[in-house]
C-alpha cells in the first residue's frame, strides 16, 4: 500500500483529479479496501482490519509544553475509531498531528513515527499540502467558505489539481453530495452560498468538500458539537455510512455518540493514550480503572 506522498511531477500534476489525485493506489491497497466493505458484527474475535495508520512513540506539544507524551496506536483501515478524554487531554493535537496540521501553529513541534501509505509522514519528503489531501478534516465550527456557493465549497479543494471540465465538476459536485447526505436537500439550489445552509447542512457540506478530494480518511474533531440532536443524527448516519469508503477518526465528548458510531474507542489522558479497544468493549468491560470511572462520569 506504497503511494507517494512526495513532490508530485509536472506530470502527475496534470493528472485527471479523478485518479486519487494522481497518486497511484496499489492493487493491495484496493483489495484490502473492498474486502472492508462487509458490515460489522461486534464481534470481538473477527479478524483485525488493515492497519491504516500507524503512530508509534508520538510526541507532540507547543514551545516548551509537552501535550502527546508518546502516544502508540494503529487506525484501522474502513473502520470509525472514536477518540475520548477530559477536555485539555490532547485529543485535537493528536488527530492534528496525523495529518500535520498541528505544525501549522508556529510554536508547535511534533516527533514520532506516523506510518501512513508506506511513508513515515515527518519524513522531509512528505509533502503535507499532499497528504492533507489523502487525510482530509473536518472541523468542530462549520466552516464553508463564506463567499463561495456551494458548488464552489465542494469544488475548492479541486482547483489547485488543474482545470476540470464543467462535466467533470457536476459529476465531483453531485457524487460528493451525495455521500455526504445532502444532494437531496440542495441540488436545486447549488449556487446559492454555502453559509445560507443551516449549521447540520454547512457540516455536511464540509463533509462534501472533504470527500471531493477523494481522501483515503477523514479526521472530525467533534463535527457535531455545534448541532442540535437532529442535525448531529444525521451526521452520525453519515459516518456510519463513509466507513465503508473511508477509514474515520472522530473526537467527540459525547460517549453516547462514541458508543452509536465508532468500532473502536481509543481513550486519552493527559497526553497519553490509556487504552484502545472495540468499541463495546471499552463501555462494558474496560481494562483500565482510569477509563472506567472516566465512563462512568467520575471525573472529566
Ligand atoms: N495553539 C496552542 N498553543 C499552545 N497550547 C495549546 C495550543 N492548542 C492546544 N494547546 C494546549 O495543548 C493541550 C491539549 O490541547 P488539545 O486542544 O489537543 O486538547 P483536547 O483534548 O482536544 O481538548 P478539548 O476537549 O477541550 O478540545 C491543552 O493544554 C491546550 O491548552
Ligand atoms: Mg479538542
Amino acid at each position: 500500500m506504497n503511494m507517494n506522498l512526495n513532490t508530485p511531477t509536472e506530470t502527475e500534476q496534470r493528472m485527471d483529479v479523478y485518479a486519487s489525485s494522481g497518486y497511484p493506489e496499489s492493487d493491495d491497497h484496493l483489495d484490502a479496501r473492498d474486502r472492508m466493505r462487509t458490515p460489522l458484527t461486534g464481534d470481538t474475535d473477527e479478524e483485525p482490519r488493515p492497519t491504516e495508520i500507524s503512530v508509534r512513540g508520538l510526541r507532540a506539544g507547543y514551545g516548551t509544553k509537552e501535550v502527546l507524551k508518546g502516544v502508540s496506536m494503529d487506525i484501522h483501515a474502513n473502520e470509525v475509531t472514536a477518540i475520548i478524554g477530559p477536555s485539555g487531554c490532547g485529543k485535537s493535537t493528536f488527530i492534528r498531528c496525523i495529518n500535520r496540521m498541528h505544525e501549522l501553529v508556529p510554536s508547535a513541534y511534533a516527533k514520532g513515527d506516523v506510518q501512513f501509505a508506506g511513508n513515515n509522514v515527518y519524513s522531509s519528503s512528505v509533502d503535507p499540502v499532499l497528504l492533507r489531501r489523502k487525510i482530509g478534516m473536518v472541523f468542530q465550527k462549520p466552516n464553508p467558505f463564506p463567499t463561495m456557493s456551494i458548488r464552489q465549497n465542494v469544488l475548492a479543494g479541486l482547483t489547485l489539481t488543474g482545470r476540470l471540465s464543467g462535466s467533470e465538476a457536476n459529476t465531483i459536485v453531485e457524487s460528493s453530495l451525495k455521500e455526504a447526505a445532502l444532494w437531496d436537500e440542495v441540488k436545486d439550489k447549488l449556487d446559492e452560498p454555502g453559509m445560507s445552509l443551516s449549521g447540520g447542512q454547512q457540516q455536511r457540506l464540509c463533509i462534501a468538500r472533504t470527500i471531493a478530494v477523494k481522501p483515503d480518511v477523514i479526521l472530525m474533531d467533534e463535527p457535531c458539537s455545534a448541532l442540535d440532536p437532529v442535525a448531529t443524527a444525521r451526521i452520525e448516519d453519515l459516518i456510519a455510512k463513509l466507513r465503508a469508503d473511508y477509514t474515520v477518526v472522530i473526537v467527540t465528548h459525547n460517549m453516547q455518540q462514541a458508543a452509536r458510531c465508532s468500532d473502536r474507542t481509543a481513550f486519552f489522558l493527559m497526553g497519553e493514550l490509556v487504552e484502545i479497544t472495540n468499541t463495546d468493549r471499552i463501555f462494558t468491560a474496560p481494562k483500565d480503572t482510569r477509563t472506567e470511572d472516566y465512563i462512568t462520569g467520575k471525573f472529566g
